[in-house]
């Protein structure tokens, strides 16, 4: 696997490959990114990775300096993978950055309490993608308003890029696969498992729902310890929270943080 931490260099580099198809990443990769390295390489092409720790993403100083980093282990993995390249820029490619200011569907769910948080994905991946020139790009469905803002990015930008989306990867109790369960205490990790029960129980009683139900779920998250940012039941494409639920197909997604540790999700339901 060829490693390449200078973008001039990617640049030239680029230039003596026909085709890539390109997965960004933040690293300290685990087997949700794999199944993204696995489903580019499924298509006939270079296959390249990126891992950057992209400040402009997040609000918090302290949650960005713990951002969990094994870039050693990343690299082994990639490589077992059959990963092609590994683009590994250092904060220089933030100098003179276009900023990519991201459109009102930035404003719902995370975006509520993140301000900015979507503007910083959307420039990143946005010189991510003039470096990488990929022909397709993968994004994975746990991070769903972000993969809904890239879609949309690149089809407003009429951008030659084919967007593939990617399912959840869980761990066997359901909790979706994160950089950041890492950083969960044994214990802690048990109990995040109920975000998906909350979502896989709501699905399940997708017919019935209520205002007042989904305010039940919350207090429930609450009383085991949870901190709620927002459980919400929205319109899959404008991310609105739906007034009536008997149109469907409706996303339920949800942010909650346990011993201050920020975990989300989703189900789509149709
Ligand atoms: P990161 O959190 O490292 O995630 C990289 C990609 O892996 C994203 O597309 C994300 O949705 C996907 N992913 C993470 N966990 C997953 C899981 N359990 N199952 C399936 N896919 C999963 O998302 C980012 O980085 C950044 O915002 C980035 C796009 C790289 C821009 O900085």
């Amino acid at each position: 696997m060829k490693i390449i931490t200078e973008y001039q260099q990617f640049k030239e580099f680029r230039s003596t490959i026909e085709s890539i198809s390109f997965v960004p990443t933040m690293g300290n990769l685990h087997k949700g990114h794999m199944t993204l390295i696995d489903k580019a390489r499924s298509y006939d092409s270079h296959v390249t990775a990126s891992i950057f720790i992209n400040p402009l993403q997040f609000n918090d100083a302290s949650d960005f300096n713990n951002y969990p980093k094994s870039l050693d282990d990343d690299i082994a993995l990639l490589s077992k993978h059959g990963c092609d390249s590994v683009f590994i820029p250092d904060s220089s490619i933030l100098d003179n950055i276009k900023e990519i200011k991201a459109p009102d569907t930035a404003l719902y769910l995370c975006g509520m309490n993140r301000p900015g948080h979507f503007d910083g994905v959307l420039t990143i991946v946005n010189k991510l993608f003039e470096i990488t020139k990929p022909t397709r790009s993968f994004f994975g469905k746990k991070d769903f308003q972000q993969l809904t803002l890239i879609k949309n990015f690149v089809i407003e930008n009429n951008l030659p890029i084919e967007i593939i989306s990617v399912e959840t990867v869980r761990e066997l109790n359901g909790l979706a696969m994160s950089s950041r369960n890492n950083r969960l205490s044994e214990s802690d990790r048990k109990k995040a498992s109920k975000l998906y029960e909350t979502l896989s129980s709501i699905k399940d009683n997708s017919s019935n729902l209520s205002n007042e139900i989904i305010k039940s779920h919350k207090d429930e998250l609450t009383k085991k310890g949870f901190d709620v940012d927002y459980l919400s039941v929205c319109d899959p494409i404008s991310l609105k929270d739906l007034e009536d639920f008997n149109s469907k197909p409706f996303l339920v997604a949800i942010a909650a943080s346990i011993s201050g540790i920020r975990l989300i999700d989703n189900i789509l339901i149709d």
